[in-house]
């Protein structure tokens, strides 16, 4: 049961990727050109530290899948890809583990690909401390991401009703695993309420993971004869929308939602993210050309981000932050209407 969710999960977000690619909202953010702002590139680092956690660089191969066959195997190609770019990866969700042990395997291909990299285990709000904590020991873990995924939950007949325990157990969690949290949605978005709350619930990280991209209300009703909830696959706050509302909350934001190209991942970090994560470009990237694909790509990317980081005279991911940026079209409608300055 469990197993053919995460194969239609695969499958339906990876044929989503044909419809993505124009625009969404990161459009609206575009960067005043100086012509004299650049520097040399030797001068340029892509590391990163945020929440306790230092990265090389600013991108992740972020949250998908383990739990079935088939997803062990695209675990075991993210991996390598991993391994190769020196990028931080996320296992999906570990909900199929507490189930069944006999699926371990197919979350910890990714250490055997990759012992050294930087792996983060993934569980749900409703977790108990002890799963947690399995989690991040089976992954020998250097961070923990819960994931929030209320609307996903509503369009599935079968979902969880039951919401209201999420951030005490999130507290719970925070307190009992040690190694640093990251609470993240799967694509509707983090408001700047909920990143207080989880702020004050001694979270370390955020990621936003706004709508833009991967759309799970549009998964979960291709996943059914009967599409009960189509009205709900334009909910939910972009990526950029996000970041902007965090502004002032005091917790580090990574941006990932929407991520298609590295001029997003500079948007992002503009904004005042400290990392990107991207899932389903580079799904359907390692399912179409398998490692040897997502390693070209995310290298280009890494390249990339470094060039122009040279030509906009940013050091580092932080100093992105000090670069103009324009505000444009709907983005610029919800600052206003969220009082973001
Ligand atoms: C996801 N995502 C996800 N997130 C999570 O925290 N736990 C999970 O188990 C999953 N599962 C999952 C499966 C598949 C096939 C995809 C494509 C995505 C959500 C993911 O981490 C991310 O938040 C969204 O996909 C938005 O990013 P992109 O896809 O627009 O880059």
């Amino acid at each position: 049961m469990i197993a053919n969710r995460k194969d239609d999960h695969v499958r339906f977000a990876a044929e989503q990727q044909r419809d993505l690619g124009g625009y969404n909202q990161f459009d609206d953010v575009s960067f005043v050109h100086h012509a004299l702002a650049g520097i040399d590139r030797s001068e340029v680092s892509l590391a990163t530290r945020f929440g306790g956690i230092e990265w090389p660089v600013p991108l992740c191969i972020n949250a998908m899948t383990g739990g079935s066959v088939k997803t062990g195997l695209i675990n075991r190609d993210l991996a390598i890809a991993a391994r190769e770019t020196g990028v931080p990866i996320a296992t999906g969700s570990m909900s199929a583990y507490f189930k069944d042990e006999s699926v371990a395997d197919t979350f910890t291909v990714m250490r055997r690909e990759n012992p050294d990299g930087f792996i983060m285990a993934n569980v749900n709000a409703t977790a108990s401390v002890e799963n947690a904590r399995r989690a991040v020991d089976l992954l020998r873990a250097d961070a923990l991401q819960i994931h929030l995924n209320t609307v996903q939950e509503t369009v599935m007949p079968e979902g969880d009703r039951s919401f209201g325990e999420w951030a005490p157990r999130i507290e719970k969690i925070v307190a009992g695993v040690d190694v640093p949290v990251i609470v993240k949605e799967v694509g509707f978005g983090l408001s700047r309420e909920t990143l207080f709350l989880l702020h004050e619930l001694g979270v370390r990280v955020a990621d936003v993971s706004g709508r833009g991209g991967t759309n799970f209300a549009r998964i979960e009703n291709d996943r059914r004869e009967q599409a009960d909830y189509s009205f709900l696959e334009g909910w939910g706050q972009s990526t950029p929308a996000c970041l902007l509302d965090a502004h002032g909350v005091g917790i580090p934001v990574m941006a990932s939602g929407g991520v298609r190209n590295p001029l997003d991942v500079l948007r992002g970090l503009a904004l005042g993210a400290s990392a990107a994560g991207v899932s389903g470009l580079f799904l359907k990237t390692v399912l179409d050309g398998g490692p040897t694909a997502l390693i070209s790509l995310i290298s280009l990317w890494l390249d990339q981000l470094a060039a122009l980081m040279t030509a906009l005279g940013a050091r580092t991911p932080a100093g992105l932050a000090r670069c103009d940026v324009l505000i444009l079209g709907g983005l610029r409608q919800f600052c206003a209407d969220r009082g973001v300055n």
